[in-house]
């Protein structure tokens, strides 16, 4: 009975969550895992959303189950899975079915994968963990926008609302959406950086307890910050271990994870020459944590830096992370729009923001202010913006307290310290790559342009 309006493969958490919330929207979907067991776990235990699922147990029934033309989810691991899913999908398939990867696929195989497909395919960004997935994501669409329409009223239904607007929107061709899910990602890292570094002040610099330090992100939570990600650094930071009675925070292992996105994006920033150094300092940061035992070494052979910080206040660290914050978005949409140019994508930088208000990870109320300042003007770097500009000017002097006073007091803050380079470098008409231009004149007769004088191949009295 090819009764189902979609299919999902790929039953891990998120691909449960999102088959779930197109159950509970309302859609009949017909889902199939490698391992039956998870299927017919999936289904047992779906309650009354079991009526709009057909669990199916192999690819041949998962595909009749669907009714034509087809459109089918991946949500299967990155990389090989996904094209090995493909390659036993396709066969089963009519020549005018969708396949839709929703993983976190690098643009470049969404891109490859769309070159290379015979048939309909599509790469979507999903963003917001699992309670997103089930309650409501925001959504990334790439590919052809005549497949995007095809799907597209599912995709908005099962996405979360900002004021009624859903957050699924179409990017563009190709990687377009896997593409803007990257920098998503890349300043989430940033995002979450900052915060982490700023605990470290409270905690290491200010002796603050973990209860304390949550109770001041939540504070935060009231103001310019608000935000899902100080939300749930408050929560984390308030938590207690049922097992050892202890804060929760104190006994989390330092070393970040990460499945590769935002290295993804530092390493594209490269690429396009995108200034994003708050992202790339994140990643860097969470590379450096794991290195746990030659941390341990440093420390013996060093010894601890002298970490006590009394000459700054949580209103200043506040002031500092806001200005850390716009200038990380600032970046990140910077990096859109290179790409926008370099890929010939016309990357919608206002829906892009707005996408971004509700559902995702970074979702928070500067970024309502953001769209407003892209609508505005697409092409103008954020930080440039009159309200980014007016929070920058009220904000980089604690900025630079803060990180002057992490510096001497020990405590690392490479994404808040890259955030006050950047915003120097940017507010410095005169800087100092006259010298490099000197140097590279000097031993390889590279040349250089003059001030007052045409031309952009001078060379200097040493070439002589
Ligand atoms: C999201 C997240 C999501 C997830 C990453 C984790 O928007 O829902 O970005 O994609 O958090 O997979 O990434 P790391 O493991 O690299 O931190």
């Amino acid at each position: 009975m090819s009764t189902a309006e979609i299919g999902l493969i790929g039953l891990g958490t998120m691909g449960a969550a999102l088959a779930s919330n197109i159950a509970d929207n309302g859609f009949d979907i017909a889902v199939f895992n490698r391992t039956t067991s998870v299927t017919n776990e999936f289904h047992a235990t779906a309650g009354e959303l079991a009526a709009k699922i057909t669990p199916t147990e192999t690819l041949e029934d998962f595909v009749a189950a669907i009714a034509k033309p087809r459109a089918i989810i991946l949500m299967v691991p990155a990389g090989d899975p996904v094209d090995q899913q493909i390659a036993a999908l396709r066969p089963l398939l009519d020549d005018d079915d969708l396949i839709i990867d929703a993983g976190n696929a690098l643009f470049h195989d969404t891109n490859r994968r769309a070159r290379e497909a015979t048939a309909p395919f599509l790469g979507i960004g999903v963003s917001g963990g699992e309670e997103g997935a089930r309650f409501g994501p925001a959504i990334m669409g790439g590919g052809k926008r005549e497949y995007w329409d095809r799907v597209e009223h599912i995709l908005k239904a099962i996405s979360a609302k900002f004021q009624d607007e859903p957050c699924a929107t179409y990017m563009g061709e190709e990687g377009a959406g896997h593409f803007v899910k990257a920098v998503h990602n890349g300043i989430e890292y940033a995002d979450m950086q900052m915060i982490a570094e700023v605990y470290g002040v409270m905690r290491d610099g200010m002796g603050m307890s973990a209860a304390e330090i949550g109770a001041t992100f939540a504070r935060w939570n009231e103001g310019p910050l608000a935000s899902y990600l100080i939300e749930i650094s408050g929560e984390v930071a308030k938590a207690t271990d049922p097992a050892s009675g202890k804060a929760m925070l104190d006994i989390i292992v330092d070393a970040a994870g990460q499945k590769g996105t935002g290295r993804w994006t530092a390493i594209e920033a490269q690429h396009l020459a995108a200034p994003i150094p708050a992202i790339e300092a994140a990643v860097v940061a969470r590379n450096l944590s794991s290195r746990m035992d030659e941390r341990a070494a440093g420390e013996d052979l060093f010894g601890t830096a002298p970490q006590k910080i009394d000459s700054i206040t949580l209103d200043q660290l506040e002031q500092a992370l806001i200005a850390g914050k716009v200038l990380c978005y600032a970046q990140g949409f910077t990096m859109i729009e290179a790409a926008s140019d370099s890929y010939g994508w016309s990357l919608p930088l206002p829906s892009i923001a707005q996408n971004w208000r509700a559902g995702c990870i970074i979702r928070s109320a500067m970024l309502d202010d953001m769209a407003t300042a892209l609508g505005e003007n697409p092409d103008r770097n954020l930080m440039f913006a009159p309200v980014f500009a007016d929070y920058l000017k009220a904000n980089h002097k604690a900025l630079r307290e803060v990180v002057a006073a992490g510096a001497l007091g020990g405590v690392a803050m490479p994404a808040l310290s890259s955030g006050i380079t950047y915003f120097d470098a940017m507010r410095t008409k005169r800087g100092t790559a006259n010298m490099i231009q000197g140097q590279r004149d000097y031993f390889g007769r590279h040349g250089f342009a003059k001030f007052g004088v045409d031309g952009k191949d001078h060379h200097g009295p040493w070439a002589d």
